[in-house]
């Protein structure tokens, strides 16, 4: 139940923080390997701003790319591993998993049976798709990955601008979970994009939300979301999975 309160005769929603999620599942906090966090300090200073924001478990999914980030699980896992050393030394509690952001190109459809991919939770697998169109054969790789015993979850469903609201139906028919970015709601991306994640999130499409959060500006901007009407609507849902992580 969306609960509002009225300050000066103005209604307002009270703020929640994402301390009801628990966890994050889409970040990108390990340093210097991707587009994200870029030394050990800045990691630490994203971390501590997403702990602000109530969060008490990170799942950070650094990008796998193949033309730009050809991280491995073993980079991504000694990534992981310094921070937490740091974290340790620093007596900070957070509990840090990494998985990661995979692209779906066609290195990614290559590995599909021969590589262990990094998964958090009952083996979800995180993946992405191009923003221009969705790749040619994608549910033959949807299906490929789930024969695999992978549970798919498509990062920021609400960005692919080509998908309309039936394509998305389908997409969880077939066994996809939809990972929603927070900053969306926000318009941070764009309008187009706010007015798509309004629609996945009245047609209860939405399984998990993630903060995708690369730096301080967009650490802060999640602040806003706490009194935003469609973050109450994702809550109110009763839908979402972060907190069963
Ligand atoms: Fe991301």
């Amino acid at each position: 139940m969306i609960k509002w309160f009225s300050k000066f005769g103005k209604n307002k929603l009270l703020p929640i923080d994402f301390s009801v999620l628990k966890t994050d599942v889409h970040s990108h906090l390990i340093p210097a390997i991707d587009d994200g966090a870029q030394t050990l300090e800045e990691s630490l200073k994203l971390i501590s701003a997403l702990q602000d924001l109530g969060f008490s478990k990170l799942i950070t999914t650094p990008h796998t790319m193949s033309d730009v980030y050809k991280n491995t699980n073993e980079i991504i896992n000694s990534g992981k591993e310094k921070v937490q050393q740091k974290l340790q030394e620093l007596n900070n509690k957070i509990l840090l998993e990494a998985a990661s952001e995979y692209y779906v190109d066609f290195e990614f459809q290559n590995e599909i049976g021969k590589k262990e991919f990094l998964v958090f939770g009952s083996n979800y697998i995180l993946i992405e798709f191009p923003f221009i169109e969705a790749p040619k054969n994608m549910e033959d790789i949807i299906f490929k990955l789930q024969l695999q015993g992978y549970n798919v979850v498509l990062a920021h469903p609400e960005r692919y601008l080509y998908y309309t609201i039936k394509d998305y139906k389908k997409l969880v028919s077939k066994g996809v979970f939809l990972q929603l970015n927070l900053l969306s709601i926000t318009g941070f991306y764009s309008p187009e994009v706010k007015k798509q994640s309004a629609t996945l999130i009245k047609e209860n499409l939405i399984s998990f939300v993630g903060t995708d959060c690369h730096n301080m500006r967009q650490a802060e901007e999640l602040k806003r979301c706490f009194t935003n009407p469609l973050w109450h609507q994702l809550l109110d849902s009763g839908k979402l999975l972060n907190s069963s992580l």
